[in-house]
C-alpha cells in the first residue's frame, strides 16, 4: 500500500492519527506501518454504537436437567456419550486466543503454573481431564486449540515441548483467531509502537468462522465430527468431551447444550441461560430486571438460576447454517498499554481502551433449543481470571486441592 491510499483509507474513518510518526520512521518501520493499514478492517467502526441489548427480545425462565435426574439417568447418558466419543463424532475446541490481561501474566495463560510445591501448569490440569475421558473410552479426539496471532508461536512450542503433557500430538490442531484494533474512549485507534496499531483478538465468538477461514471444517465434516464441545483455558477443574453431558444433550434432542452452576445466591454476576422471543439465550446479569432477580417457580427456586460457565455443546450442522450470520458486537472496556502523542509509552493500571468481541455465548441465540445442564460448582468450576480475590489463582487453587489435586 502506498502512503497516500493509506491517507485516504484512515482519513474516511478519521484515523490520520496513526501516521503522525510516520515521516520519522525507517523504511522498513514505514512499509510495516503499511501492510497493517492495508489489512486494517476500519468497518468495524462502524458497529461501535450497535447497541445489542436495547435489541433484546423477551426473556423466559428455561429449566435445566438437575444434578438429581441426571443422577438418575447417568449409566445410559454415559453410555450414549462414550459410544459417540469412540466413533470419532465428538471433538474439543479450546478457546484460548484471550490476552488474560487481568491476570496480568506475560505468557498464554495456559502456561501459568497453578503448583506449589510441584509445576501444574494450567494446560496440564486441562490435558489431565481430558485423557480421564480418552482413557475410559479408549479413543482419543480430536482438540482443536484457538489462539491468537500474540500467543499461537509460544501456545504451540510450550506444548510441544512438555509433550502434550501426554496426549495424542496427531489429534492436536491450532487455528488462529482474528485481531481487531483497540480504540480510546474517543474512539482513535491505539498505537503501540510509533509504526505499531494496537491489535487485540476480536473475541470468542469467531471461532467457528475462524475454523472455517483455517480450512478446518471439510476436515470436521469428513471425519463425521457431528458434536463440538467448547470451553475456556481458564478454568482448571473443565470437564471437556464429559460423556454424561454429551450422552444426555443427545438424549434430550437439543441442538446445543451449556453446562450450568446454580446461583450462589439472586445477585451472583452471572450470565443465566434462559429463553429469549422463544430460543435460547444468555441474559447477562446486569440486564435482568428486579422483578427476573428475585422471580421463583412453584417450587421456590430461582426461576433464573442457571449460571453458564463456558462450557457448551454444539451440533456441527447447526453451526454450518449459521456462519453467514453475523454475531453481536460488544466493546470490552480494558488496560491497553500504549504511546501517547509524544511516543513516550503508557502502561495504565485501570482500564482506559476498548476491545471489540463478539461472545460464544451469543451463538447460542442462534441455535434452535439448549439443554441447561448442571453440575457440581465446586467440582467443575475454578476460574483463573484475577490475580487476587475473587476467581483468582488462590481461589482456584483451593478448588483443586478440594478435588484431590495435589499442588
Ligand atoms: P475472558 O473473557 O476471560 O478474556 O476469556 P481473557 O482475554 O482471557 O482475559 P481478560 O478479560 O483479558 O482478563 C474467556 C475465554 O475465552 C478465550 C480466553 O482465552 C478464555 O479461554 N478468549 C477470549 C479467546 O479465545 N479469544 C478472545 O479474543 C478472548
Amino acid at each position: 500500500m502506498k502512503k497516500s491510499d493509506a491517507v485516504s483509507k484512515l482519513k474516511q474513518y478519521d484515523q490520520l492519527h496513526i501516521l503522525d510518526f510516520y515521516d520519522s520512521l525507517s523504511e522498513s518501520s514505514k512499509k510495516y506501518l503499511l501492510s497493517q493499514i492495508d489489512l486494517l478492517d476500519l468497518s468495524i467502526l462502524e458497529r461501535i454504537n450497535d447497541d445489542k441489548y436495547s435489541k433484546r427480545g423477551k426473556f423466559e425462565p428455561l429449566g435445566a436437567l438437575t444434578l438429581d435426574k441426571i443422577a438418575e439417568n447417568e449409566d445410559k447418558f454415559r453410555k450414549i456419550g462414550l459410544d459417540t466419543i469412540r466413533n470419532g463424532k465428538a471433538a474439543c475446541i479450546l478457546l484460548a486466543g484471550g490476552q488474560g490481561s487481568r491476570l496480568g501474566f506475560e505468557h498464554p495463560k495456559g502456561m501459568f503454573n497453578m503448583g506449589i510445591n510441584r509445576t501444574l501448569y494450567i494446560y496440564e490440569c486441562l490435558f489431565n481431564n481430558l485423557m480421564e475421558v480418552t482413557d475410559e473410552a479408549g479413543a482419543f479426539v480430536h482438540l482443536f486449540i484457538m489462539t491468537s496471532e500474540s500467543n499461537d508461536i509460544e501456545t504451540r512450542q510450550f506444548l510441544k515441548e512438555n509433550e502434550f503433557f501426554g496426549y495424542n500430538e496427531e489429534y492436536v490442531h491450532f487455528f488462529i483467531q482474528e485481531m481487531a484494533p483497540v480504540i480510546d474512549s474517543e474512539n482513535k485507534i491505539l498505537m503501540t509502537a510509533p509504526d505499531t496499531i494496537a491489535m487485540s483478538p476480536n473475541g470468542n465468538g469467531g471461532w467457528f468462522s475462524s475454523m472455517d477461514r483455517a480450512g478446518l471444517l471439510p476436515f470436521i465434516q469428513n471425519e463425521g465430527i457431528e458434536w463440538l464441545n467448547v470451553f475456556a483455558v481458564d478454568n482448571v477443574l473443565q470437564k471437556m468431551a464429559d460423556p454424561v453431558f454429551l450422552g444426555a444433550t443427545i438424549d434430550s434432542g437439543c441442538t446445543s447444550g451449556g453446562k450450568v452452576v446454580s446461583k450462589a445466591d439472586p445477585h451472583e454476576r452471572v450470565g443465566v441461560l434462559c429463553t429469549e422471543d422463544g430460543k435460547p439465550s444468555i441474559v447477562e446479569y446486569y440486564e435482568m430486571t428486579k422483578e427476573m432477580v428475585s422471580q421463583r417457580e412453584p417450587d421456590g427456586q430461582l426461576s433464573y438460576n442457571y449460571g453458564v460457565i463456558l462450557n457448551y455443546l454444539f451440533k456441527t450442522d447447526d453451526l454450518m447454517k449459521t456462519l453467514d450470520k453475523k454475531l453481536p458486537l460488544h466493546m470490552a472496556h480494558k488496560a491497553v498499554a500504549y504511546i501517547d502523542q509524544n511516543g513516550a509509552q503508557i502502561k495504565p493500571d485501570s482500564p482506559n481502551a476498548y476491545k471489540f468481541e463478539t461472545l460464544v455465548l451469543d451463538m447460542i441465540h442462534m441455535q434452535d433449543s439448549c439443554l441447561a445442564y448442571e453440575v457440581v460448582r465446586e467440582k467443575e468450576f475454578a476460574p483463573v481470571k484475577n490475580k487476587e480475590g475473587v476467581d483468582s489463582v488462590d481461589t482456584a487453587r483451593e478448588l483443586l486441592k478440594k478435588n484431590g489435586i495435589e499442588l
